[in-house]
């Protein structure tokens, strides 16, 4: 890939700009080896229970355990995966920009195992339980048996991730809108844009007059919208636009 694929607007944009938005999808992790959803995750099946079944809120309250023991299973996998070029380069822009907000729609812990600090996870995390009554989080440690239940209150802990069905935590994807609402650069990396409101948080930043790029090696619902589209892999493309 050649670095002359990206425009010379893009270059001093990078260079010169104070507030900057990344927002990244399954993409990102593909070179990782975590399957994307559209490339393959969702047609995974546990138990005999399709991807959306077995993460789904209706799930939860009918066989709690059921539902960690595939969270369980999904963490084991993680556990050896590595964060890749893209995760790498993107934990590097936070002490580029003034202002550096990443935003991301997945769970896997990729972009903190990378470094990134202060992620707004939209869709939470596999690595973190929450209480059912108090809200209150647990981060799971690999090889630590995890809780079953809050030292707070006794109830039961579920996975903190967005299950189908359910909606985002409160106040998570209004700090991610306010944010694009106020960048200046907006990056949309390895999402297929179609799963809102995460979708959305690039429309914002345009209507609010940022220069938005889109990384992706397919076109997607978002691409018309974005000022450049990058054509390629996340971890080829970053480190040419981090070269400015
Ligand atoms: N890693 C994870 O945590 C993970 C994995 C699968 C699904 N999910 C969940 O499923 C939903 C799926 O939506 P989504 O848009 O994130 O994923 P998606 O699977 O719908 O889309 C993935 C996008 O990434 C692009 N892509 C593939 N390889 C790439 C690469 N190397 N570099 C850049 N882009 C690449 C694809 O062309 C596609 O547009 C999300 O809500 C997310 O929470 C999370
Ligand atoms: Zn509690």
């Amino acid at each position: 890939m050649q670095s002359d694929l990206i425009s010379t607007s893009l270059h001093e944009r990078f260079a010169q700009a104070g507030r900057v938005l990344v927002l990244t999808g399954a993409g990102i992790s593909a070179e990782s080896g975590v399957p994307t959803f559209r490339g393959g995750g969702n047609t995974t099946v546990w138990k005999g229970m399709p991807f959306d079944v077995i993460s789904s809120a209706m799930m939860m309250q009918r066989d709690l355990p059921a539902v960690w023991e595939w969270f369980d299973y999904r963490r084991s996998i993680l556990q050896s995966l590595r964060p890749n070029r893209g995760h790498l380069e993107l934990a590097r822009w936070a002490d580029r920009f003034p202002e550096f907000t990443l935003v991301t729609q997945n769970v896997d812990g990729l972009h903190q195992a990378a470094g990134s600090r202060d992620v707004i996870e939209l869709h939470g995390s596999v690595w973190r339980a929450r209480c059912v009554m108090c809200r209150t989080n647990y981060e799971i440690i690999p090889e630590v048996k995890r809780l079953d239940a809050c030292l707070d209150c006794g109830a039961w802990l579920r996975p903190d991730v967005v299950l189908f069905g359910e909606m985002l935590p409160p106040g998570r994807f209004e700090m991610a809108a306010e944010r694009a609402a106020d960048c200046q650069l907006c990056f949309v990396i390895g999402t297929s844009a179609l799963v809102y409101p995460a979708a959305s948080i690039p429309e914002i930043a345009k209507a609010a007059g940022a220069f938005v790029c889109e990384v992706n090696p397919e076109r997607t619902p978002l691409s018309d919208l974005c000022d450049e589209v990058l054509t390629g892999k996340a971890g080829d493309v970053l480190p040419l636009i981090s070269k400015s």
